[in-house]
């Protein structure tokens, strides 16, 4: 893997806390869906992350990891064009994790906004310990592992791929420099051949000494297409372009998921945290049962009271699974008290239900073959760890630790 091609990369982790619920699908799971027909793709249960806050209840860690899979796997995420693994299987997510921290200054990660907005959120936790404040670094090691050129996270995770960035850059400006880079790189470019070596050498001026953005982009393209020379050679040419040294660790991008639009059922956002979700496992009769109780436009007392469904979180429901038509049956007959709430809610609970239904009905099937479950994840264990090798080869290589 050089991180020529590692634009084409996504690596994404979620941690097994508990049940996935819709605001999970809507957000994230959809999005990898996509995602994964259209990128190189690693996703992982972030079981050690998980044990950073959950380290005295470690059972429900080991209980998630296995629902967690069978909900993406229900979800449409596709072992077959993704690589879909746990983090503790592959220990080398550990051993980078700690050969960053050799380099990673401590304010870095004092400063990473979660850490201490996370402390205050989980007053009830010690959180301050060694291993949470490593949490984002931990995170780093994940990307870097696979060299990942993009990482599918939510707003609150930007920091954490944006820290990433700079452990990135540190180490290939600490452990880049290999003695004579400039005269490698020189007699890299000679051994394009004369045409390409001589493009090369204007374009990486043009962006050098003008910033020309485009020069360096056309200049990459044209290393992504060269078949005489080394991926050694090809990652030096990547540095030497940006003025840096040797590329080994590609500076990862935050691919935004789209913020899920399905809200809680009390309007604010779905999250277990504020016990308001519809977990993808919930039986028909609980979604009936949830979504009838679930809160209205609170000043629609009497059912001859027109409503106003930009207050209502039932309408939000309607956004993410009407028609046109419907909505606009909501809409009129809310604010003229022309359909009362009950009514209303009908479409949405069967839109639920609808979508829930072959879900369910594929986590059924991996749930009574958990050998499947197994194998699927020892698989991907074992792919990502040969990623994982190829990468701690060239770090051990350049801190000096490939003894022989
Ligand atoms: N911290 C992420 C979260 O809480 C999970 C995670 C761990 C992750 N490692 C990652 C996400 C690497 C993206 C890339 O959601
Ligand atoms: Fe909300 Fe529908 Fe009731 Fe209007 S009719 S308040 S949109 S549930």
């Amino acid at each position: 893997m050089s991180s020529v091609d590692s634009q084409q990369r996504v690596l994404s982790g979620m941690r097994p806390t508990g049940k996935l619920h819709l605001g999970h699908y809507h957000g994230v799971l959809k999005n990898w869906v996509k995602l994964q027909h259209e990128y190189e793709c690693f996703f992982f249960v972030a079981d050690w992350h998980a044990l950073t806050t959950h380290y005295e209840d470690p059972t429900v860690i080991e209980n998630s990891v296995w629902d967690m899979v069978v909900d993406w796997l229900a979800a449409g995420v596709n072992p077959g064009s993704a690589t879909l693994f746990l983090q503790s299987k592959v220990p080398e997510h550990a051993e980078l994790h700690l050969l960053l921290s050799m380099i990673t200054p401590l304010g870095w990660l004092e400063r990473v906004p979660t850490y201490k907005d996370q402390q205050e959120k989980l007053k009830e936790k010690d959180l301050a310990t060694y291993g949470f404040l490593g949490y984002p670094l931990l995170q780093s090691a994940d990307i870097l592992l696979y060299k990942a050129g993009q990482v599918p996270v939510g707003a609150d995770q930007v920091a954490h791929v944006e820290i990433t960035r700079e452990v990135a850059r540190r180490f290939n400006h600490i452990f880049g420099r290999e003695p004579g880079f400039e005269e490698n790189a020189e007699a890299a470019i000679k051994k394009m051949g004369k045409k390409a070596a001589k493009l090369y050498s204007s374009l990486r001026k043009r962006y050098t000494e003008a910033g020309d953005g485009e020069a360096l982009a056309t200049a990459q393209a044209l290393l992504k297409e060269q078949q005489n020379i080394t991926l050694s050679d090809k990652e030096r040419l990547m540095g030497y372009l940006e003025g840096s040294g040797k590329v080994i660790l590609p500076e990862p991008q935050a691919l935004l998921t789209p913020e899920s639009k399905m809200p809680g059922l009390d309007g604010q956002k779905m999250s277990k945290s504020y016990g308001n979700t519809i977990s993808l496992r919930e039986e028909p009769s609980e979604i009936e049962k949830k979504i009838r109780t679930m809160r209205t436009d609170t000043n629609r007392i009497r059912r001859d009271d027109p409503g106003n469904p930009d207050v209502c979180p039932v309408w939000q429901m309607h956004e993410v699974y009407s028609t046109d038509e419907v909505k606009d049956w909501v809409q009129k007959g809310c604010r003229s008290a022309g359909i009362g709430c009950v009514e209303c809610k009908g479409p949405v609970i069967d839109a639920v239900k609808a979508e829930l239904i072959p879900i369910q009905e594929r986590a059924e099937h991996y749930d009574n073959n958990p050998d499947l479950v197994r194998s699927i994840i020892q698989d991907g264990s074992e792919k990502a760890r040969e990623a994982a090798r190829t990468t701690m080869e060239d770090v051990r290589h350049v801190m000096g630790l490939s003894y022989r």
